[in-house]
């Protein structure tokens, strides 16, 4: 079974969303670690509830960087890690960190990629006026919200909507599609050839 690894800053509804999935046992993956930066995050009691080991890195805690993300690599090297699963980690992974996992990070946006990128995606979305918005998994490379997708599940826009009815939609359809995207890529179901992702079970 794989090792996962998940990182997140927040809440920490998709953990518990993955998490679930894994207790249940519709996700066969080992959810080995949660990497959280954020010592007031939701997501770290989430954790404790599910009994899954944490690794709190806080970026202050380092001269640089590159020295915050090599003590994260030293971590998920210890539970020998093979994918990371990012579910809102609000911070931009370093290119020698994205080099040492390349196709093997995967995060979740709560929008139709490539509209929309950045930290209020369904704000900015909603504010748009778009009817048709939704959910991406994608690869992590780079670049911010820009990796090959992996899966995308739409959200339609009601008239009624206000940005809460249409964020609790999103995020229901997050909690739906990330367990199913991570399944694909954790048992290889997949091929990859330039930015496009061919599913070849699920
Ligand atoms: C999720 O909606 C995720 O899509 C978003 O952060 C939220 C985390 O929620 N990520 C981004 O916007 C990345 N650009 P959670 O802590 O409840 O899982």
């Amino acid at each position: 079974m794989k090792n996962i690894a998940i990182f997140a800053s927040g809440k920490g509804t998709n953990f518990n969303a993955i998490a679930q999935a894994v207790k249940r046992g519709s996700l066969k993956v080992n959810l080995a670690l949660l990497v959280c930066d954020n010592p007031q995050a939701p997501v770290l009691s989430k954790a404790k509830e599910f009994k899954i080991k944490i690794a709190l890195v806080k970026r202050g805690d380092f001269a640089c960087k590159e020295d915050f993300e090599k003590e994260i690599i030293n971590s998920l090297k210890e539970e020998k890690i093979d994918l990371i699963v990012m579910a809102g980690f609000m911070r931009l992974l370093g290119p020698d960190f994205v080099q040492a996992y390349r196709n093997r990070i995967i995060n979740i946006h709560p929008a139709l990629l490539p509209s929309f990128k950045g930290a209020h995606a369904i704000k900015d979305a909603f504010a748009y006026g778009v009817k048709i918005t939704g959910v991406t998994v994608h690869f992590v490379d780079e670049h911010i919200d820009h990796g090959a997708i992996i899966l995308q599940k739409e959200v339609k826009v009601k008239e009624t909507d206000t940005l809460d009815s249409l964020e609790a939609r999103i995020h229901r359809a997050e909690h739906l599609l990330y367990p199913e995207a991570i399944k694909v890529v954790a048992l290889g179901r997949f091929r990859l050839k330039g930015r496009r992702v061919r599913i070849t079970g699920r």
